[in-house]
C-alpha cells in the first residue's frame, strides 16, 4: 500500500509547477488524473521536441505515473464530465493563468457546491495584491522573489539559477499544502483552497537574504567576502557570488584540470571546527596559531586571501582527490559535477534518485526520481500517459458512464478520438 493510496487528484495542470506537484503526490501513491485539451494537450508534449512526434522530455520527466483523460472543459457535455471529476475526486490541482478556472464556470464556489470536501490547489506567480492578474513564469518568479538580485557575482548583472526554485520549488510548496489540507479534512470533514504563489515560493527559499538585508541595517555583512575587500555594502543585501553568507565561510575552488574541463572545481568550507586540520593539509600550520587567522572572527576580513591559499593547494588534485582526502578529516567540501556526471553516477541510480524509464514511442530515456524517500511507501517511477490513454477508462471505471450514457459522451466530441489519441 502506499501512502495516499485512495486519493483522486483531478490535475489540471500544466508546463511544470503544477505538474511537479501532482507528479509527487503520484509517487506517494494518489491516483493522479490529468485533464487535458483533446487533440493539445499540456503545450509542453510539444516543446523542446528531440524525438519527432514523440511527447517531449519536458513532458514525460514531469507527469510520470499519471493517467491522461482529454476533455474540452468548454464543451457543455465536457463540463458535465468535468462536474463528475470534481464530485469523484479529493483534490484539484490547478495552475492556469489567474481567473481561467472561474471563466470556466468552476470557481471555488461552484466546486464547494459540487463537492465540500474538494481541496483546491493552485499555483499562482503572485499572491492578492497588485500583480496577481499577471502570468508568470519561472524566471520571472525567480526576479520577483529575491532570487535573482542576490544571485551572481558583485559588479555583475542579477542572475538567474539553473535550479527552477519558482516552479519546480513552487510545486513542492503546493504539495505540502496539499497534504496538510488533507490532514485537516481528516478532522473537519471540509475541503479548503490552497494557493502558492510563486514569489512567495521564491522568497520563501531565499529567506536567509531577508535575514541579511536586516543585518545590513546594523551594520556590514563581515561574512561576504567584500567586507575583506574594503568594498563599502549599499543599501540592498549585495550579490554574493559563491561566498556561503553563513556562519561557515566557503567558495569554489579550481581543481587540477580547470583549464579544460569547465567543471574541475570544488566548494570548500573552512568550518571553524576544522581549522587546525585545513592548516595542515594546504601547508599553513602557522594559521592554527597566529594572530589573525587562530579565531574564526579574525579571519572574516581575510576570506578571499584564505581561499586564495586553498586554492593553490586544490589546483594540485582533482575535485575527487579533494573530496577524498578531505573527507575523512571531516572538512566539508563538494565537487562541482556535471548534468553528465550526474546522469552516469551509479550510487544515484543505485537508490532511484536517476531512473532509466521505457516509453513507447520515444524509448529508453533518464529521469529524476522521487527526491523523498519513505520506507513504508516506496515510489516506482511509470512512464508518462499518451494524451488520452486513458480517457476511455476512466469515463467507465471512475466516473461509471456506461451503455448509451458513454455513447454520448463519446461521440459529443468532449472527448476527443478516444482510438485515435490511445494510438498516438
Ligand atoms: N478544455 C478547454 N479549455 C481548456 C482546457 C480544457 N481541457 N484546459 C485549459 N483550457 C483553457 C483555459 O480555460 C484557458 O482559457 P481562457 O484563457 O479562455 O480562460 C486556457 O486554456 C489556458 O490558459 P493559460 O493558463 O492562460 O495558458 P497560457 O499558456 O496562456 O499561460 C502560464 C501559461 C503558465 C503563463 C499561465 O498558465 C500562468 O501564469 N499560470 C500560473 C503561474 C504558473 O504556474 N506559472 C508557471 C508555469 S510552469
Amino acid at each position: 500500500m502506499k501512502a495516499l493510496e485512495g486519493v483522486k487528484i483531478l490535475d489540471f495542470t500544466h508546463v511544470q509547477s503544477g505538474p511537479t506537484c501532482t507528479q509527487l503526490l503520484a509517487w506517494f501513491g494518489a491516483d493522479c488524473i490529468k485533464v487535458e485539451r483533446p487533440g493539445v494537450g499540456d503545450a509542453t508534449r510539444g516543446q523542446l521536441r528531440d524525438v519527432p512526434d514523440a511527447d517531449s522530455l519536458y513532458f514525460t520527466m514531469l507527469n510520470h505515473n499519471k493517467r491522461s483523460i482529454t476533455l474540452n472543459t468548454k464543451n457543455e457535455t465536457g463540463k458535465e464530465v468535468l462536474e463528475r471529476l470534481v464530485k469523484e475526486c479529493d483534490v484539484l490541482v490547478e495552475n492556469f493563468a489567474p481567473g481561467a478556472l472561474d471563466r470556466m464556470g468552476f470557481g471555488w464556489d461552484r466546486i464547494q457546491e459540487l463537492n465540500p470536501r474538494m481541496i483546491m490547489a493552485s499555483v499562482k506567480g503572485f499572491g492578492p495584491g497588485p500583480y496577481e492578474d499577471c502570468k508568470v513564469y519561472e524566471n520571472v518568479a525567480q526576479c520577483t522573489g529575491g532570487a535573482a538580485s542576490t544571485t551572481g557575482f558583485l559588479g555583475g548583472p542579477p542572475t538567474v539559477t539553473g535550479a527552477q526554485i519558482g516552479d519546480s520549488g513552487t510545486g513542492l510548496h503546493l504539495a505540502l499544502g496539499i497534504v496538510t489540507a488533507l490532514y485537516q479534512r481528516e478532522k473537519t470533514g471540509r475541503g479548503q483552497k490552497v494557493l502558492a504563489a510563486m514569489q512567495d515560493g521564491v522568497l520563501n527559499l531565499c529567506r536567509v537574504k531577508l535575514r541579511d538585508q536586516q543585518r545590513l541595517q546594523h551594520g556590514p555583512l563581515n561574512e561576504y567576502s567584500q567586507f575583506g575587500q574594503d568594498i563599502p555594502f549599499g543599501e540592498a543585501v549585495p550579490r554574493a557570488g559563491n561566498d556561503s553568507g553563513g556562519g561557515q565561510p566557503g567558495w569554489i575552488l579550481k581543481c587540477k584540470g580547470w583549464e579544460t574541463d569547465p567543471d574541475a572545481y570544488v566548494y570548500f568550507i573552512t568550518q571553524a571546527a576544522v581549522w587546525p586540520a585545513i592548516c595542515d593539509l594546504i601547508g599553513k600550520p602557522e594559521w592554527k596559531e597566529e594572530p589573525g587567522y587562530a579565531t574564526p572572527p579574525e579571519r572574516l576580513d581575510k576570506i578571499s586571501q584564505i581561499f586564495d591559499t586553498v586554492e593553490e593547494w586544490t589546483k594540485t588534485k582533482s575535485k575527487f582527490e579533494v573530496m577524498d582526502t578531505c573527507n575523512p578529516l571531516n572538512i566539508p567540501c563538494g565537487p562541482i559535477l556535471s548534468m553528465k556526471e550526474l546522469a552516469e553516477e551509479p550510487s544515484l541510480r543505485e537508490t532511484g534518485t536517476v531512473v532509466e524509464v521505457d516509453h513507447p514511442v520515444r524509448g529508453k530515456y533518464l529521469t529524476v526520481g522521487c527526491p523523498v524517500k519513505l520506507s513504508d511507501s516506496p515510489a516506482e517511477v511509470t512512464r508518462s500517459p499518451l494524451l488520452g490513454e486513458h480517457t476511455s477508462e476512466i469515463l467507465s471505471d471512475v466516473l461509471g458512464y456506461t451503455g448509451d450514457e458513454y455513447d454520448r459522451v463519446v461521440s459529443s466530441g468532449a472527448v476527443g478520438d478516444i482510438k485515435a489519441e490511445a494510438a498516438e
